[in-house]
């Protein structure tokens, strides 16, 4: 059996103007979640990859059932889906240790995952490209499901203030993305048509969602994953943030 795409729609960077702002998905794409896996498997030995993968697909499952359920009734900020996951994911990883440890030592152990998330560092080349973005006098900006506290932290230990324009968390519309609206504070911040913005983001998921409502897309593929096979592409593929550079011309200058 031949496996492939069976129709791929091409979204190609030839057919968009050079972008004007460009917004970045915040976790796993600015900030780097790697030493969030490494304490795990410190906690607990032999699962933390297993434990850091399932606790951030569960959160992101986690912001799909509040967004399309039950008309957001159930809408919790981003921190505390991603406390809920993290739970979910060790009970469901280390069964045995979660269910002998005492109260106060899975609190513990909680509170000591959740404070690396807190304070995460960006990837090492954001602050060059953020720096070479802005001496092109392009817009930029966060557009995340990180609540606004959790990604002033986050920016701050990351050293990125003075650096970006917007920070734009989806909690004051309570929906998450992939829901329309919240690529819609994208513009709606910049005051910028979704075409006229490269969004980038680190997540297939993220990246294919924001192409089909109409941004220019670099998806950063780090980790060499597949994208998703739902026929359409997003704009550019690249293996770090500096490929976001090449949506402008005159970007010929390395950055390091
Ligand atoms: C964000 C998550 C999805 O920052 O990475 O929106």
């Amino acid at each position: 059996m031949k496996i492939g795409p069976i129709s791929v729609e091409k979204s190609s960077a030839s057919n968009f103007a050079t972008p004007r702002a460009v917004l970045f998905d915040a976790y796993g794409t600015l900030f780097d979640v790697y030493s969030v896996g490494l304490l795990a498997e410190q906690l607990f030995p032999g699962h933390g990859q297993a434990l850091s993968l399932l606790w951030r697909d569960k959160q992101i499952e986690y912001t799909r059932l509040v967004t399309t359920s039950n008309h957001g009734a159930h809408y919790q900020p981003f921190w505390e889906l991603t406390r809920a996951a993290l739970v979910y994911a060790i009970k469901r990883t280390v069964p045995h240790a979660a269910s002998t440890a005492t109260p106060a030592l899975l609190e513990s152990q909680v509170e000591r995952l959740l404070n690396q998330y807190r304070h995460l560092s960006a990837f090492p080349e954001s602050q060059a490209v953020l720096s070479a973005l802005k001496a092109r006098g392009i817009v930029t900006g966060i557009l995340s499901n990180g609540d606004p506290a959790m990604l002033q932290l986050a920016v701050q230990s990351a050293g990125l203030e003075g650096l970006l324009d917007h920070v734009i968390s989806v909690d004051p519309i309570r929906k998450y993305k992939t829901h329309p609206e919240a690529y819609a504070l994208g513009e709606q911040a910049t005051g910028l048509a979704a075409s006229q913005i490269a969004f980038v983001s680190c997540n297939a998921w993220d990246a294919l969602a924001a192409t089909w409502y109409g941004y220019q897309t670099l998806w950063v593929n780090r980790y060499h994953l597949p994208f998703e096979e739902l026929g359409t592409q997003p704009t550019r593929s690249g293996s770090s943030l500096r490929d976001v550079l090449d949506f402008f011309p005159s970007s010929s200058h390395p950055v390091s």
